[in-house]
């Protein structure tokens, strides 16, 4: 679910369109997860609300922010030098310095660290604290001189649960849906826990009026997010599979996703429902991370290898056409060849559609930390470099049998390539670019799979 690309934003002003003089306006990049990608519509909400206008350049925005992720040292370190990359572009172009800000992860992670005079960093804001940003940022901007310390807001608050206004979504059909924040799993590696806070969830209320509004306004699919999506629990009374029953009786919608599912959550129960809605798509992305038991246990995931494959048995048989993807560590503290092999070995018994998979990176304060993290770079490298290999031949034959297949696909946006084409997603998540003329959002369609290139099918309408 990570990924630490800058997302595309919603349709903004553009920059030539703004009232110079007298509207503020503000560019904000997004790195990191999909959370993040849902807080910015957030960010970007609050200041238009307060009278600020969005615009896609930043060298023409007054107030340039950065909504960061931590959860890999480079991760981290691309965000820093962004930051002295947008000065200098700034200075460059003879631009005054703009109001910097810093959000999301690295915000709650280096509060103390990014006020140091040499970030140059105007505005710290952590992931519970949106709501004061256009105060903040105002203040910055028309007070701010040299000498002016950065303000700082940061903490976690319970209480805090974000709707992002549907219209500032992004143009295509899925509309993110955050139902709960934090996470109180505590694997041994990550770093979530301690920058978004414990697990805390949004009321069914909300989450159902929410989605409401999104179908109110055209929406027919959601993504429903957090970084522990079948761990939802709402006072005892009500669990994931309980909140999709709820969500499932609102009227209008066609589609849901999620993510991201812990196998350790993934019960029997909650698959049979996934297999018999046919409203709930069929994708599974449940991180495995290791497929040794002995790096499984001391990265306190909660599950066995065999528990994770019978899983994957119980799916495949509860939820027709269900198809998987997953996450996965190398490297490791302690991780040795066999258990590597045995990575290796979970990867090829399941035949995932796809996987992010990682190098293992120190996080300062995750309690992994602590331990030697004792496999050489090179050789990370290098288990990284088998495993993407494994996948690749994996996908190859999957996606070679899928060819002459017909499959329904919704369309999401017009493909940057070949023009005239748009690109689609299938309920199990397999992305394809076909010629459909004229198409809009949300449009379904049945497509004949003619190839495919990397990870993205070619289909023809039929
Ligand atoms: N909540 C999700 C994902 C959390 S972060 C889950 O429970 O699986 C996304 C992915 O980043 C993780 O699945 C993991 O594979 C990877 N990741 C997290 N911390 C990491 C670290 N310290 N080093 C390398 N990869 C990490
Ligand atoms: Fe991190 Fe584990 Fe929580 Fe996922 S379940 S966010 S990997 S602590
Ligand atoms: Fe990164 Fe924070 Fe998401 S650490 S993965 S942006 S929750």
């Amino acid at each position: 679910m990570s990924d630490t690309r800058p997302f595309p934003l919603a349709p903004r002003a553009r920059a030539q369109e703004r009232d110079v003089g007298r509207t503020a306006t503000v560019y904000i990049e997004t790195y990191g997860c999909q959370m993040n990608v849902y807080d910015t519509q957030v960010i970007l909400a609050r200041l238009q609300a307060a009278g600020f206008a969005p615009v896609d350049d930043h060298l023409a925005a007054d107030i340039v922010l950065v909504n960061t992720c931590s959860v890999r040292e480079h991760a981290e370190h691309r965000v820093i030098s962004r930051l002295g990359e947008l000065r200098r572009l700034r200075e460059q172009a003879r631009r005054p310095p703009a109001v910097l800000g810093i959000c999301g992860c690295m915000a709650e992670r280096l509060r103390e660290v990014l006020t140091r005079q040499k970030f140059r960093v105007d505005l710290v804001v952590g992931v519970d604290r949106y709501d004061e940003l256009p105060d903040l940022a105002t203040t910055m901007l028309r007070s701010r001189s040299e000498s002016t310390p950065p303000a700082v807001a940061v903490g976690h608050d319970q209480t805090v649960h974000y709707v992002a206004p549907p219209e500032l979504y992004p143009a295509n059909n899925s509309h993110l849906v955050t139902i709960h924040k934090g996470c109180d799993y505590r694997c041994t590696y990550c770093i979530v826990p301690y920058t978004r806070g414990p697990q805390s969830e949004k009321p069914p209320a909300v989450i159902l009026d929410e989605i409401a509004g999104v179908i109110a306004r055209g929406g027919r699919e959601v993504t429903l997010l957090g970084q522990n999506v079948t761990a939802y629990h709402w006072r005892r009374e009500l669990d994931f599979a309980g909140l999709l029953e709820q969500i499932l009786a609102v009227d209008g919608l066609a589609r849901i996703r999620f993510l991201t599912g812990h196998p350790h959550d993934m019960h029997p129960q909650l698959m049979d429902l996934i297999g018999r809605e046919p409203r709930i798509c069929p994708w599974l992305h449940v991180p495995a991370q290791s497929g040794s038991d002995r790096i499984l246990r001391r990265m306190k995931r909660r599950y066995t290898r065999a528990d994770y494959l019978a899983m994957v048995d119980y799916a495949r048989r509860a939820i027709p056409d269900v198809t998987f993807s997953s996450d996965f560590i190398v490297g490791f503290p302690g991780e040795t060849e066999d258990d590597f092999a045995q990575t290796l070995d979970l990867l090829r018994t399941v035949r995932f559609d796809s996987v992010f998979t990682f190098k293992y990176s120190p996080r300062p304060g995750a309690p992994a930390a602590k331990l030697s993290d004792d496999v050489p770079l090179a050789e990370k490298q290098r288990r990284l470099a088998v495993l993407q290999e494994a996948q690749a031949a994996i996908w190859a034959t999957i996606a070679a049998a899928a060819v002459g297949q017909i499959w329904p696909a919704v369309a999401e946006a017009p493909a940057r390539r070949p023009r005239g084409h748009w690109r689609l997603r299938t309920a199990g998540n397999r992305k394809i670019v076909a010629p459909v003329l004229e198409a809009a959002p949300g449009d379904e369609y049945r497509l004949r799979i003619t190839g495919w290139r990397h990870t993205t099918f070619v289909g023809e309408p039929v």
